[in-house]
């Protein structure tokens, strides 16, 4: 009995100094490593917290905490293991000075490939070389630009305005910014990328199989970069839960697409006028002198529809948002537009009716509103972070040794929000900080 209780009691000292012995680990590694470490789950505890109040704020306050810089630790069963960093010298050193060391890696690719497949934002070497090239020259060419202009003007005067006019004026009735921000973007960059219109804009607001296939199928992939790989991917073995809606989601996706290259194929692009980019890569040969794949032009419009579709409505979301609580911006740029009319030397807005198409060149002149942009999209980057993989080992430049394979997350939103970089006023709306002598 004696010996009974002996051990016992001996059980539940130790106990009691493993929970201190634990509890000092804790505590230890939140003070060294900003987040408490938890046995088995790491700092997951924290993550999820984190995930259920505002992400990017929580990150922002942890790497204030650490100087710009810490390794989040993730489940020892999982591979939710990076460093994440918003100090400007290791972001200029992962995509500028060492660049080729840093790729998008193994994690990402096999995270997103299922969507994006060998598209540009999920390609390394050769293949991204190659669409990266041909973009850039795209992107400068005078017909490329033509069609983005024309595209955008008839987006916005024959079917954006009109809906807000009718919302607006004639029925007195809110209208959701966001949603129509992305019809107007989805279309405009499916324009850019396919020569085609799917019509998000119409005028009764249609839901667009394509676009809310390209939207379930996105949120489905960001899902799993915050899911354990084992599990995201026994969830589309047996498809189950987001899986299943993914993979339903791009078979939709997928079909649209096929359908526009098989189209395009039969217009034979060599003699149209066509400057989109699904003509200009069906145009071209691979490094076998073969004309590409369907398969491979599919995934290169699929990106540039997710490159162009969040990140151009996001910002422009944002944007007017911060405008509509700071009357003062609002104001400047409309003098600045005003004053940029009166240059025109008709009064060509009252002649439209308040419906003016402005030319690239006048756009060019609007300094303040540009630098009312940077300043939404440093507020509010429409990519908040960015995610990369370290080649080899290698030494950040605040210190931090990273071993070969070590995940790296570059925290956008981090970095404007930095009082260090802005100042402490870093948390403020003001244009007037991209301007130097006024
Ligand atoms: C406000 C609008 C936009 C923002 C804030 C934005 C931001 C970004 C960011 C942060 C990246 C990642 C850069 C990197 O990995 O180094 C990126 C890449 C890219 N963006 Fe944009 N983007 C915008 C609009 C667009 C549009 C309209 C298009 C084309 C239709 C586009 C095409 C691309 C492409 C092709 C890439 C991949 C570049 C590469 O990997 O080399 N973006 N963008």
């Amino acid at each position: 009995m004696e010996s009974l209780l002996l051990t016992r009691h001996s059980n539940v000292r130790d106990i009691h100094s493993n929970f201190y012995f634990y509890s000092n680990k804790i505590i230890e590694a939140k003070k060294k490593q900003g987040l408490p470490v938890w046995p088995v789950v790491g700092m997951l505890p924290s993550l999820v917290t984190g995930l259920r109040s505002n992400l990017y704020e929580w990150i922002t306050e942890v790497l204030c905490r650490q100087n710009g810089t810490f390794r989040f630790k993730g489940p020892w069963f999982s591979s939710l293991n990076w460093v994440v960093t918003s100090d400007p010298r290791n972001i200029e050193h992962i995509l500028k000075t060492e660049f080729l060391k840093y790729p998008k890696g193994s994690f990402f690719r096999e995270t997103v490939h299922d969507l994006l497949g060998d598209g540009i934002f999920n390609a390394d070497g050769e293949i991204w070389h190659k669409q990266r090239k041909t973009t850039s020259i795209e992107f400068h060419s005078a017909k490329f630009r033509q069609l983005t202009v024309e595209s955008l003007h008839e987006l916005v005067h024959s079917r954006l305005l009109p809906i807000l006019h009718r919302h607006f004026v004639e029925h007195l009735v809110p209208i959701d910014l966001q949603d129509i921000l992305l019809r107007l973007t989805f279309d405009n960059v499916c324009m850019i990328a396919f020569g085609v219109e799917p019509g998000c804009l119409n005028p009764n607001l249609p839901v667009i199989p394509f676009a809310h296939a390209f939207e379930v199928a996105t949120e489905a992939t960001v899902l799993r970069f915050v899911t354990p790989q084992f599990l995201w991917k026994t969830m589309r073995h047996f498809n189950l839960g987001t899986e299943k809606s993914l993979k339903f989601a791009l078979k939709e996706v997928n079909e649209f697409a096929m359908n526009v290259i098989e189209k395009r194929r039969r217009e034979k692009v060599n003699e149209t006028e066509r400057s989109d980019l699904l003509s200009v890569f069906t145009g071209l040969k691979d490094e076998n002198g073969e004309p590409y794949s369907d398969k491979f032009l599919k995934d290169i419009c699929v990106n540039f529809i997710l490159a162009g579709r969040d990140t151009s409505s996001v910002a422009s979301s944002w944007f007017f948002w911060l405008i509509d609580r700071n009357p003062e911006v609002e104001e400047r740029i409309v003098e600045e537009i005003c004053r940029i009319l009166k240059k025109r030397g008709e009064a060509a807005g009252e002649s439209s009716g308040g419906n003016v198409k402005f030319e690239v060149e006048e756009i060019k002149k609007m300094e303040y509103l540009q630098a009312a942009l940077s300043e939404a999209l440093r507020l509010f980057p429409s990519v908040p972070v960015d995610h990369k993989e370290v080649i080899q080992d290698d030494v950040l430049p605040n210190g931090t040794e990273l071993k070969k394979g070590t995940k790296l997350v570059y925290a956008i939103y981090a970095m404007g929000r930095t009082e260090a970089i802005w100042g402490k006023d870093c948390y403020e709306f003001k244009p007037e900080r991209w301007l130097r002598d006024g």
